[in-house]
């Protein structure tokens, strides 16, 4: 069992620092498990990766397989949490190049994401792409209100219905929505497509291990089975109230600490490209869970070592708010032998012999070492290797922190009052009826 274990050697914060925070997290454990049935809360991810519909988790497989026989690409339109989790699995889980490989290696459809902004560009480029290929669409959307997707979905359905006939259209057409609400919700009816629930207990960015995720990850060819098994390990191993053991427990309070002492700043640190969107679900988890009340630890993220040439001076010597926590993925799949060149003009046959991961370990070591000299705590997150298990774990790790560190931060992690101000100017200026 590939655990996730935490270091917190490099934050200053002692055991007993932690244990100050025993009694509060014992109490926040105690009211989430209280409240994880509830129907009316959204608490529901918690029990999630145990208590799934199952009828629909087998309806999602055959789905996926559907798509994977009639198309060579999916079409993903959704936005928020209704789109960064499947994204975020897919690309830590597949190739680095998957959409680029030939289908023959690549073997399930290439999947392509819309309705994630309002860009004609963008969506043009990807009618471009999509070209004469056979293609379906998964729509996503729990209020089934949402702008961006609604546009982006009234544009490929019209596509498809004038590509294949509407008969053909509604077969390649796959909705993801609430269980009887929403505009989403009527169209689909209306048209007979085929329908996944967001159950009513589990908000967008909690969501990734309902269908919102689930059919775009199979799709990719992704095993679901396993996401979820890691994420039911997790599920039981995070129970354990105990803050001396509970590794997700100790990074909440951890990072509270580190705010009480002017620290407002968080950075998400990967040293393998295929986490950029990990980074990206985990900023929107912790950033619209926590960003409220006038509080809130600002999530931002860097891709290292790429962002060490960009992001580093200012890590190092800038405003000293920041503190780090690194995704340590200690087994990389794949590796690769450094050669040694007679010529050595470009220098670096010191290195000849080594493996790139042992090279990429030692920047990160090097990195962490210097950050922390220049005062800038750092956080490790130790996962024994990338794969389905263990990105079902860091999921759930993730989420279930989340949650416990809002608590503590003293705000409701679970709503997202500040996201409405903007549309409603926005509906006002496009002269949407009623604004
Ligand atoms: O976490 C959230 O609730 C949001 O980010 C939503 O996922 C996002 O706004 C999209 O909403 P919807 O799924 O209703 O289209």
């Amino acid at each position: 069992m590939a655990k996730i274990s935490l270091n917190l050697s490099n934050t200053g914060i002692g055991e007993k620092d932690i244990l100050v925070y025993k009694e509060q997290v014992e109490n926040i454990h105690k009211d989430l498990e209280r409240r994880a049935n509830d129907q009316d809360d959204f608490v529901g991810w918690l029990e999630l990766p145990t208590k799934y519909d199952k009828e629909e988790f087998a309806r999602i497989k055959e789905a996926a397989k559907r798509i994977s026989k009639d198309s060579d690409i999916l079409v993903v339109i959704g936005i928020g949490g209704s789109y960064l989790g499947a994204r975020a699995v897919i690309e830590a889980l597949t190739s680095s190049f998957y959409n680029m490989l030939p289908h023959k290696q690549r073997k399930f459809p290439k999947i392509l994401y819309a309705g994630n902004n309002l860009s004609a560009g963008y969506i043009n480029d990807l009618i471009e792409v999509i070209g004469d290929s056979d293609f379906s669409v998964n729509v996503i959307s729990k209020s089934g209100t949402t702008t961006e997707p609604a546009i982006a979905f009234r544009i490929f359905r019209e596509i498809l219905e004038n590509k294949y006939g509407i008969e053909e259209a509604r077969s390649r057409i796959y909705v993801t929505t609430d269980k009887e609400k929403g505009a989403l919700k009527q169209l689909a009816d209306e048209e007979g497509y085929e329908q996944f629930v967001i159950p009513d207990n589990v908000g967008g960015r909690y969501s990734v291990l309902t269908a919102v995720g689930l059919l775009p990850i199979a799709a990719a060819g992704v095993d679901i089975d396993k996401l979820m098994q890691g994420a039911q390990q997790a599920q039981k191993e995070y129970s354990n109230v105990s803050l001396k053991e509970n590794a997700c427990y100790r990074y909440a309070v951890a990072r509270n600490i580190l705010n009480k002492n002017k620290k407002d700043i968080e950075i998400l640190v990967n040293y393998e490209p295929k986490l950029h969107y990990f980074t990206e679900w985990w900023k929107q988890l912790y950033g619209e869970s926590e960003g409220k009340d006038l509080k809130g630890i600002f999530p931002a993220g860097i891709d290292c070592t790429t962002d060490l040439h960009s992001m580093g001076q200012y890590i190092q010597e800038g405003k000293r708010s920041l503190f780090e926590t690194v995704i340590n993925i200690e087994n990389p799949a794949s590796s690769l032998k450094i050669n040694s060149d007679d010529d050595n003009l470009d220098g670096i046959n010191y290195l000849a012999g080594k493996d790139l991961n042992f090279v990429n370990q030692k920047a990160m070591e090097g990195v962490i070492e210097a950050h922390v000299s220049g005062d800038v705590p750092n956080i490790v997150v130790n996962v024994e290797k990338l794969n389905e298990e263990t990105v079902g774990r860091l999921i759930y790790f993730f989420e279930k922190s989340c949650a416990i560190s809002g608590n503590i931060l003293g705000v409701n992690p679970f709503n997202q009052p500040g996201v409405e101000k903007y549309k409603a100017n926005m509906f006002k200026l496009l002269g949407k009826p009623g604004y």
